[in-house]
């Protein structure tokens, strides 16, 4: 039984045949109805429960729809309507789930909620994004990057904006996966420092530049996310906009970056605030790609976590 908490704390050589088995995957499903399962049925009498604290349109459908590609069933719940929305402990949630489903993912606000979740159940848990990380996206992400420009040890992204969850995991990758990231975007929003130094202690260049072109220079890939997260208070959304306008990206970001540079975003995004339609329905944007990619991403992790 694993876990699948963070990019992070889990092994190089695991994450490399993830995104491998990842990649195997959707080659196998061309072609085929979405509707179908997959020729081998892994997760055959398996029942994963999707717990949603916070809104979601991606990691819901595509966990749902992988699940019953591999064979397996999902039941889908919110936090709000579940007792553990009004009182009930997360520990206490962990040990009752654990005696009805064989994995749960869960969506939720405090990283402590997760791992307090993953103690007590005795099934695997999968970090479906917290206000921490979001690794299932990054791992999509690095099979969109590699299916589009091949290995991306080596390469040079850049992060422009918010540096937030979706930021920390792609250090996470950094350093796990031996790319280099350079973040720009104001002091007051650098990325969680935990997550710089995890990615430098693996030998990754990790810079932190306030000028939005010079960070662009010859980047392989230019990433952003949305500027104001589902955990930040309402209250701050003018003061952020504000601050992150500089950082936007368009034509003239993209500009700086290598020409074959790719654009990504985890969606959902806002449009013309941190990227430009002109930038994300352009022909370097692979946006879609992503959202995709969490499906095969994702069935690789479930695999993984439940090992079959
Ligand atoms: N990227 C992502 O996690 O999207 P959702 O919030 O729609 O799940
Ligand atoms: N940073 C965003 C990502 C959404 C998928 C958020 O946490 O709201």
């Amino acid at each position: 039984m694993r876990n699948f908490l963070d990019i992070h704390t889990t092994s190089q050589a695991e994450l490399r045949a993830m995104i491998d088995q990842a990649r195997a995957m959707k080659t196998a499903r061309d072609g085929l109805p979405k509707g179908t399962t997959d020729a081998q049925t892994p997760l055959d009498g398996r029942m994963v429960a999707l717990i949603f604290e916070k809104p979601s349109t991606r990691t819901r459908v595509s966990f749902d729809v992988g699940v019953r590609q591999m064979g397996g069933q999902t039941m889908v719940l919110s936090g709000k309507e579940m007792q553990l929305g009004h009182g009930e402990s997360i520990a206490d949630t962990a040990r009752v789930l654990s005696r009805f489903v064989d994995l749960i993912m869960l969506r939720t606000f405090e990283e402590a909620t997760l791992l307090e979740m993953a103690e007590h159940a005795t099934v695997p848990v999968i970090n479906g994004l917290t206000d921490a990380s979001h690794p299932c996206q990054i791992m999509a992400d690095i099979v969109t990057y590699e299916e589009h420009r091949g290995p991306i040890a080596g390469r040079k992204f850049v992060w422009s904006g918010d540096g937030n969850n979706v930021c920390a995991s792609w250090l996470h990758a950094a350093g796990q996966f031996g790319f280099d990231l350079t973040f720009t975007g104001p002091e007051t929003l650098d990325p969680d420092p935990r997550a710089v130094e995890f990615a430098r202690s693996r030998g990754s260049r990790v810079e932190i530049l306030r000028d939005p072109l010079e960070a662009a220079k010859d980047a392989d890939a230019i990433v952003t996310d949305t500027w104001v997260s589902m955990h930040d208070p309402e209250s701050a959304r003018e003061r952020r906009h504000n601050q992150l306008r500089p950082y936007q990206v368009n034509a003239r970001m993209m500009g700086e970056a290598k020409p074959d540079a790719l654009f990504m975003h985890c969606l959902p995004a806002h449009r013309n605030e941190e990227a430009t339609s002109e930038v994300m329905d352009g022909p370097q944007s692979v946006i879609f790609d992503e959202s995709e990619n969490r499906l095969h991403a994702q069935k690789a992790i479930l695999r993984w976590c439940l090992g079959v």
